[in-house]
């Protein structure tokens, strides 16, 4: 059993704000003590850069921030080399899209949805308009869903690229990621893996899902803004051109021409994000210390309590009654989702109201916006109990009128 009192002694946000209801953990979680202090310990011991310093203290650093890339590797299954820090997943994503702008040629296909956030869906419209390659949406179900079913009705011999999200950030959808892959690589195309939901909330084992690449942030996870990982594989990664040139690179330059190293190094150009790696790693630490599996059976407890909470009020459309990740979509009928969200601010209570950079949901669902609450390990049934209260009062106001 999770003690989430004393769980909330490791976010200090809540000494700060203990009447605060954060529901807002799919845009960004709150940040937990040992990433604070690890970042101090940066900041105030070492505080110089990586890889190139022949003294001590160039050492130690480096030495702390590939250690903190064995352990982001570890976390999901991966090998070292096979992880690029990035500003976040947005950065990724586009590194990624961009490398492929001199592959991808007149009628090749990527398969992607409307489920996807637009960090994972604009760098490929942009490379698509680009290459002359096309973008081909997965039909999906009634609810929203992708499906196994719907991937076959888009994949061919033309596709190329399967950018996918493994958990819509609007409707908590996990994608049947695993069958989707295998049957995308018998055509020869690779998978792209928008991971920034996912990886907060799942066990992810990139060996077992044979994904190609996979982005995620730090900051969904208990980190700091400001770094992200690009997985590749290993032989994909040492292919991948730069998105940018810079220090440490390089191989060897002439005047007229560069090589670059190999993975990871020829994809992190320029000083890295040193802080944000060595915090992610100390994120990392926290969330196996705690246990992913601990963290998703409290979240899904929650989720499932505030729902059945929420569909007892009437008036309320939940679009997701079914997901996997513990994120509610919801709408009051007749009051505009930015005025509950205004309103449930005057109870403490944080929600996101809008469409949640991910347009095409809410085009799906016919709406302009939706109201999003979601939950991490911070929370409590005392949370939840406040969030379903404040929404009947807000709701209770605004119809008033
Ligand atoms: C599914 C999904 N993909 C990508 C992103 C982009 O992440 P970031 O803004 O950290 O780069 C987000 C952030 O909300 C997300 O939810």
């Amino acid at each position: 059993m999770i003690n989430v009192e004393k769980i909330r002694e490791d976010f200090p946000i809540y000494q700060k704000q203990p009447n605060m209801t954060y529901l807002d953990s799919a845009a960004s979680s709150l940040k937990v003590k040992p990433v604070i202090e690890q970042i101090n310990h940066y900041y105030t011991t070492l505080g110089v850069n990586v890889h190139r310093g022949a003294y001590d203290l160039a050492y130690e650093t480096t030495v702390l921030f590939e250690e903190a890339r064995a352990n982001v590797a570890h976390f999901i299954h991966a090998e070292s080399e096979e992880i690029v820090f990035t500003r976040g997943a947005t950065s990724a994503l586009n590194m990624i899209a961009n490398a492929y702008r001199d592959v991808l040629k007149p009628g090749d296909e990527i398969i992607t949805s409307e489920l996807e956030h637009h960090s994972s869906i604009l760098p490929w419209m942009m490379i698509a308009k680009k290459t002359g390659a096309k973008l081909i949406y997965i039909p999906l179900t009634e609810t929203g869903r992708i499906t196994v079913d719907g991937f076959k009705s888009v994949l061919s011999d033309k596709t190329k690229i399967v950018a996918i999200t493994h958990v819509s950030n609007v409707l908590g959808y996990l994608t049947p990621i695993e069958t989707i892959v295998s049957l995308a690589h018998e055509k020869k195309a690779l998978v792209v893996l928008d991971g920034a939901q996912s990886v907060p909330h799942l066990k992810i084992d990139v060996k077992a899902l044979d994904v190609d690449y996979l982005a995620f942030s730090g900051h969904k996870m208990f980190g700091p803004s400001g770094v992200g990982v690009l997985y590749g594989k290993k032989h994909l990664l040492d292919q991948l051109e730069p998105f940018e040139y810079g220090g440490e690179m390089v191989d060897q330059v002439t005047k007229t021409d560069a090589t670059w190293k190999e993975a990871p190094m020829r994809l992190e150009a320029g000083t890295p994000v040193i802080s944000g790696a060595i915090g992610l790693s100390a994120a990392i630490g926290y969330i196996e210390r705690i246990g992913l599996e601990v963290i998703h059976e409290h979240t899904k407890a929650l989720h499932k309590y505030t729902l059945e909470k929420l569909k007892n009020v009437e008036g309320i459309t939940i679009y997701n009654p079914t997901a996997e990740n513990p994120v509610i979509a919801f709408n009051v009928e007749g009051v505009h989702p930015h005025d509950i969200a205004t309103m449930l601010d005057q109870y403490q209570v944080s929600v996101r109201a809008g469409h949640h950079c991910a347009q095409l949901v809410s085009q799906f669902l016919g709406v302009s916006s939706t109201l999003r609450a979601s939950f991490h390990v911070y929370n409590t049934y005392q949370d939840c109990d406040r969030f379903v209260e404040s929404v009947i009062a807000a709701k209770s106001f605004f119809l008033s009128f």
